[in-house]
């Protein structure tokens, strides 16, 4: 056993990995009736491990399970090709074109890779060899009638002399981060091979931790010829690399995000001369569909979490959304210190012009406002001063004040009374109190032209008093209300501006 380990390690890991000893495939000891997707990958490191492998009954009583994915992955090493053989006793239900139960079993890497037989019924396929380093398998059930199953064993052989070289493999496995980008230049820049304008045919692989899905987003989709599907066209897949698994197929201008529902996705890009001027950037991100509760997630969009760790990546993750990627202080980890320093350093420069700007702005129509305001008060007192004025050079007899000299009176300098109330002697008695004069209609009218051209408003008849117009007093209150009024509020609509007294 010893030895046999250890011829298995150094077969394994040298140059020659071929065993000689078959490897059970299905059914799997301890899965086999509770899985309904399982995956196995044998390759060389599965052989490091599992070197007693498992013997499994060939009439087993069990059925295999309803509604079961079950892939099949063999990898062999360099100059390996891979063989498996059925046992005899084989029995998947059939139908018509093996749609219902199947194993489908393919020359490659994809489930997009040469077909080599879809199989049901009970005719075992017997032994079947890889034509070079790689197998695919697919086992899938519907969710009535079972059978038994099949039994096999694999292993890896030396491939056979070839006359030509392997072609170089374009494929890329991604997987290990939450998010990731890579691109299609010109096909050349992929593989290397000795005809420039080869059609080319790449795939990437993305895997994704376990209960994620894939987001993935097309910043750059540009096409040597659009529209022409045979000439070139990106296929995008989900879970597996079928046709039933297929997504979408880009072969035009644009190319829309698409979201798998697993946590595997695959990018397939096909064109039929690896020179032409194909520009394809592709950006993807995992993310969970439950509520976003689990701490460590970050919420990105309508049922859309992002793992933390993707906040401020430098990556838009976020599909429609900047969520990742706001309130990042920097765009890339690292050299960015100057950077932020200039950049907070002409934000405070901005902030604080702005606030002297505003500050100065605003004291000035403030001093301004209140300024007029205060002139505007004092015109008004004066105004009703001469009204007051002209009414008692009018009506001397009708008037009843009597001798009444007011101290107010002294406020007023008397040139200015005998300049307005023409003829009247400088002696004029003046009222105490504005409040206590009647008016005239014609002087009511100059009254309120004056005021209002004052005060700003519009001419008076296109404003409807709803007080008594007859009534002076109705009319001086509606001065000082809307005096008041217009102090409080801009004399000028468009212009904003606070008054306070
Ligand atoms: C492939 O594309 C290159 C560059 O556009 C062109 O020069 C070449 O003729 C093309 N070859 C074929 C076979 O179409
Ligand atoms: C987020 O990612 C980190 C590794 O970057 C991982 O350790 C952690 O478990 C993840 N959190 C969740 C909730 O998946």
């Amino acid at each position: 056993m010893r030895v046999f380990l250890l011829v298995l390690v150094l077969t394994c890991c040298g140059q020659d990995g071929a065993d000689d000893g078959p490897r059970q495939i299905f059914p799997y000891p301890g899965e086999y009736d509770s899985a309904t997707y399982c995956e196995y990958v044998f390759d060389a490191q599965y052989l490091m491990y599992y070197d007693n492998y498992f013997v499994g009954d060939p009439f087993s009583p069990f059925l295999y399970s309803p509604q079961m994915q079950c892939l099949f992955f063999f990898e062999a090493g360099e100059n390996e090709v891979v063989e498996v053989t059925f046992d005899p006793d084989f029995e998947i239900e059939l139908s018509d074109d093996c749609k219902y139960d199947y194993l489908e079993i393919r020359d490659g890497r994809f489930g997009f890779s040469p077909l080599i037989g879809r199989i049901c019924g009970n005719q075992s396929p017997g032994k079947i060899t890889s034509s070079g380093r790689y197998l695919w398998m697919l086992f899938e059930t519907d969710d009535e009638l079972e059978y038994s199953g099949f039994y096999a064993t694999f292993r890896f052989i030396p491939a056979p002399t070839r006359s030509t070289p392997e072609p170089q493999e374009c494929f890329f496995h991604l997987s290990g981060s939450y998010d990731g980008e890579f691109t299609i230049k010109m096909g050349t820049d992929l593989v290397r091979k000795e005809d420039a304008h080869a059609p080319m045919d790449c795939t990437w692989q993305i895997d994704m931790p376990e209960d994620n899905k894939i987001l993935i987003t097309f910043p750059l989709f540009e096409l040597s010829s659009v529209n022409d599907c045979e000439e070139n066209r990106l296929i995008i897949y989900d879970k597996y690399s079928t046709a039933k698994w297929m997504m979408r197929e880009y072969c035009s201008t644009n190319a829309p995000a698409a979201m798998a529902i697993s946590n595997r996705m695959f990018i397939r890009f096909i064109a039929s001369n690896r020179s032409s001027y194909n520009q394809v950037e592709m950006m993807y991100t995992a993310y969970t569909d439950k509520p976003c509760l689990e701490e460590g997630m970050i919420v990105c969009g309508p049922y859309m979490c992002l793992n933390k760790s993707l906040k401020c990546n430098g990556r838009q993750n976020c599909w429609n959304y900047p969520f990742d990627e706001e309130g990042c202080n920097n765009d890339q980890k690292g050299s960015t210190k100057t950077v932020n320093t200039a950049l907070a350093v002409t934000m405070g420069i901005i902030l604080t012009v702005t606030l002297i700007v505003v500050v100065v702005t605003c004291r000035h129509s403030c001093l301004r406002t209140r300024e007029k305001a205060k002139a505007m008060a004092s015109r008004r007192k004066m105004l009703n001063q001469q009204v007051q004025i002209l009414m008692d050079g009018e009506n001397v007899e009708m008037n009843s004040l009597g001798e009444r000299q007011s101290s107010a009176n002294g406020k007023y300098p008397g040139s200015r009374t005998g300049s307005i109330a023409d003829g009247v002697p400088r002696t004029t008695r003046l009222s105490s109190s504005s409040h206590e004069f009647p008016m005239t209609a014609s002087q009511l009218k100059d009254y309120e032209r004056i005021m209002d051209s004052e005060l700003g408003f519009e001419p008076r008849q296109k404003r409807t008093s709803l007080m008594e117009p007859e009534s002076p007093w109705v009319r001086a209150n509606q001065y000082n209300e809307s005096f008041r009024r217009s102090s409080a509020n801009p004399l000028h609509p468009g212009k904003e501006v606070k008054v306070q007294f």
